[in-house]
């Protein structure tokens, strides 16, 4: 098509250089907003016709033509023609060969920059439950894993040493509250769709009596911007989007960082199944776990998009600037990446197995009961930070004897506190540890039952 068909650019001589053509257009990746465009733009006539800037007829023209548009893009029958720049465009061209006069008719009133604003809005109300439903279809693994594993015990660490004893499905849960946060953060975010830009036109609004609230109303937002210099140029909530993907990456990438540990030869805490793992062209004994590599790889990306979405929106001029095209590019990025990420961990975790028993044959190593002796101390009434001191020369003492605490005679531990009583061996190993840990949310096995049960609620919900 030659450009001096636009209708939009008879301002212009000549012809535009291929070369603009290409470096402008979005069409290639916004042609995914269609079907939000052409709800839009529905409501857009629709309105126009409650207001009689148009007339009935012609806005069923219009609607009919629209959904005949819509209907062939979804079946692959629409021709996307680059020169129209974007999908506001190339529709309202195609409305135009199908419909003629009414078709004109539809951008009354209205910009490409509050179409585009109230495109990604609709887009990502409906990508965030997209998400969400991804984030509770993981949440339900996770606890369903736990359940598997609500007796067994593992070592936890910190500094990636080992710390203390925890109940497998308190370590697995410790996921499902993370993804908790991310799905609420997804929720305070769609709040913030709620405000309908269209009205605002290019910038100032318009001279004709729009209702923005008719299409606000028919659009499902709750309300409509008060400012249309704001509305057109406001994508905080593009940039809170992407950073709420990055931290699902974030949760995500810990997540699989662990399992590439746990999965090695020197943890074989979990096997991952052979449905997840690749194998190596030249070693032939090898079960790699890539996709937990790529999940955690794929973290870089929407880190990047996070980057590139602030770097757009610094410093640029009040109103609609061109580099805002650019946003979809971020955010239709960080959503595909995260919800591939998201899908892929759902089934890795529905089919991943601990290994309790490699686990518990080193369970007793590291002390892991240290700090439940130092606190049996404290209920011996010793200050904590003398207790710590006395369990820490008991520790210094097992390792240089090769001895676990649980194996060190009631004499022996006198030599360090004549508070040590016979029922200090209760309170030690790792198993009476798990079973006494008190405190609410404490990773031991009364606990894990009671998570459990509260998760499995909360996600039947
Ligand atoms: N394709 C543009 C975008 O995505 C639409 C708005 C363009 N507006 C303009 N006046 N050039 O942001």
């Amino acid at each position: 098509m030659d450009s001096s068909k636009k209708s939009w650019e008879k301002r212009l001589a000549g012809e535009r250089d291929p070369m603009t053509v290409d470096f402008v257009e979005s069409l290639s990746y916004d042609n995914r907003l269609y079907k939000y465009d052409i709800v839009g733009s529905i409501a857009h006539a629709q309105m126009l016709a409650e207001q009689k800037l148009i007339t009935k007829a012609e806005f069923k023209a219009i609607k009919d033509g629209l959904i005949e548009i819509s209907k062939e893009i979804t079946e692959g029958r629409f021709k996307f023609d680059k020169t129209y720049e974007d999908i506001h465009m190339a529709i309202e061209a195609a409305l135009v060969a199908k419909i003629g006069e009414p078709g004109m008719k539809l951008h009354t009133g209205r910009s490409r920059n509050d179409q585009v604003a109230t495109d990604i809005r609709l887009w990502m109300r409906d990508e965030i439950e997209v998400l969400q439903s991804k984030i509770n279809a993981l949440q339900k693994a996770f606890v369903k894993l736990a359940g598997k594993y609500a007796k067994d015990v593992m070592p936890a660490y910190t500094h990636l040493q080992r710390a203390q004893p925890v109940v497998i499905a308190m370590y697995l849960l410790s996921f499902v509250e993370q993804l908790k946060r991310d799905f609420v953060r997804l929720k305070n975010c769609r709040k913030m769709l709620k405000i309908s830009p269209l009205g605002s036109g290019a910038i100032a609004g318009s001279t004709l009596p729009l209702d923005s609230e008719s299409t606000a109303k028919q659009l499902g937002f709750s309300d409509i911007s008060y400012n249309s210099i704001d509305a057109t140029s406001d994508r905080d909530f593009c940039a809170e989007f992407i950073f709420d993907c990055a931290l699902i990456a974030t949760h995500l990438s810990r997540l699989a960082e662990d399992w590439i540990i746990y999965s090695s030869e020197e943890f074989a805490f979990v096997r991952i199944d052979d449905s997840h793992c690749t194998s190596s062209s030249m070693m032939p004994q090898k079960r790699n776990p890539d996709v937990l590599e790529l999940i955690r790889a794929k973290t870089a990306g929407v880190y990047g998009s996070l980057m590139a979405m602030l770097t757009l929106l610094k410093a640029q001029p009040s109103g609609y600037n061109r580099d805002l095209q650019e946003d979809k590019i971020h955010i239709f990025s960080a959503a595909d990446t995260v919800k591939a990420s998201l899908d892929m961990a759902q089934a890795v975790v529905s089919r991943v197995k601990f290994d309790t028993k490699k686990i518990s044959t080193g369970l007793e190593e590291g002390f892991l009961d240290a700090t439940a002796l130092a606190e049996y101390l404290v209920g011996k009434g010793i200050a904590f930070r003398q207790a710590h001191g006395i369990v820490g020369s008991l520790v210094a003492y097992c390792e240089k004897a090769e001895k676990k605490l649980a194996d060190l005679t009631l004499d022996q531990f006198k030599e360090y506190s004549p508070l040590i009583d016979k029922d200090v061996y209760e309170s030690i190993g790792v198993a009476n540890v798990v079973a006494k840990y008190a405190t609410e949310g404490a990773a031991g096995t009364r606990q894990a039952k009671e998570q459990i049960a509260y998760w499995k609620k909360q996600l039947a919900k």
